[in-house]
């Protein structure tokens, strides 16, 4: 099973230090770049990010970075 391309292109999320993120990475949620619990019944989980430190953060939309949850760049190649 594939995830699904929430959007070709990052988004932008201001994080804060010390907080934890959960990345979707099954592209259903919809409450896009984070899980919501859509991935149920499916072999997705989020993937966990911790902020080191207060600061604007890409995360992934299309769900095929290799450097998940962070936009790597491979959305322009889709
Ligand atoms: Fe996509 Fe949870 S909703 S990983
Ligand atoms: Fe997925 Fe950029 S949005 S690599």
């Amino acid at each position: 099973m594939h995830s699904k391309i929430a959007q070709k292109a990052p988004y932008a999320v201001d994080v804060e230090e010390g907080k934890s993120y959960f990345w979707c990475s099954c592209g259903q949620s919809s409450n896009q770049p984070f899980c919501d619990g859509s991935h149920k019944g499916t072999s997705f989980t989020p993937i966990k990010f911790k902020a080191d430190a207060s600061k604007t953060v890409f995360f992934c939309g299309c769900k095929q970075s290799s450097k998940k949850p962070i936009c790597d760049g491979t959305h322009s190649k889709l």
